[in-house]
């Protein structure tokens, strides 16, 4: 049976990506999807690039010259139309550092008063599968709202309104959020291209 290493130490992507892979890991030609610390991989990894694809290839590089396995990563952001693009591929650490709530709080205030609150995600899923490189893309339209609503999801999460709903990302349950998200779009191409191997 093959391996799969998740390249991530973010626990808000890891979640969702192993709801979204447990219930199909037995019809695919992979035993259990396996973190960065069953692997034995402690330390950060490196994504200096200016694009999700180059970020994404770099972590599922050093993951796989590392433990040697199938390996895949996720490198993802906010796109807002008002800020030009902005965060973009600096979504983790918008505001200078690793932190949540500062990055929200950020974007919040480069908003304030605008009235263009269209934003998109974006999910680059990078996948080394047997020594070959593959990429597949989601994207989930939506806009920002003024203030934070719910407490579930991560990042971003509590502000984004996906198109078709009234409800945040932040208040939507899990299942939801997966079934039209940047991240579930992308997965679910994965999940397809890794169920047509080793037929
Ligand atoms: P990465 O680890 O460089 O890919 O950073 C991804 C960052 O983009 C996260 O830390 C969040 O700030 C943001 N992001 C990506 N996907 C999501 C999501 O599904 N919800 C909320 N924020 C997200």
């Amino acid at each position: 049976m093959q391996q799969l290493v998740i390249a991530s130490n973010n626990e808000g992507k890891i979640r969702e990506i192993r709801q979204m892979t447990e219930g199909i890991e037995p019809c695919l030609p992979v035993g259990k999807v396996l973190s960065l610390k069953e692997i034995g991989f402690t330390e950060e990894i490196p994504e200096h690039y200016h694009s999700f694809e180059e970020n994404a290839l770099a972590k599922a590089s050093a993951i796989n010259k590392f433990c040697g396995k199938n390996v895949f990563a996720d490198d993802s952001g906010l796109c807002i139309h008002a800020l030009n693009g902005e965060p973009g591929v600096d979504s983790a650490h918008y505001c200078g550092v690793r932190d949540d709530e500062q990055n929200l709080q950020k974007v919040l205030k480069e908003l304030k008063g605008a009235e263009d609150r269209d934003a998109f995600y974006k999910a680059v899923i990078c996948l080394i599968w047997e020594g070959e490189v593959y990429y597949f893309e989601g994207i989930c339209n939506g806009t920002i709202i003024d203030e934070k609503r719910g407490a579930g999801g991560f990042g971003y999460d509590p502000v984004f309104i996906p198109e078709g709903y009234n409800q945040t990302f932040g208040e939507l349950p899990l299942d939801v959020k997966n079934g039209i998200s940047h991240r579930g779009k992308a997965v679910k191409k994965m999940v397809e291209f890794l169920g047509q191997q080793n037929k």
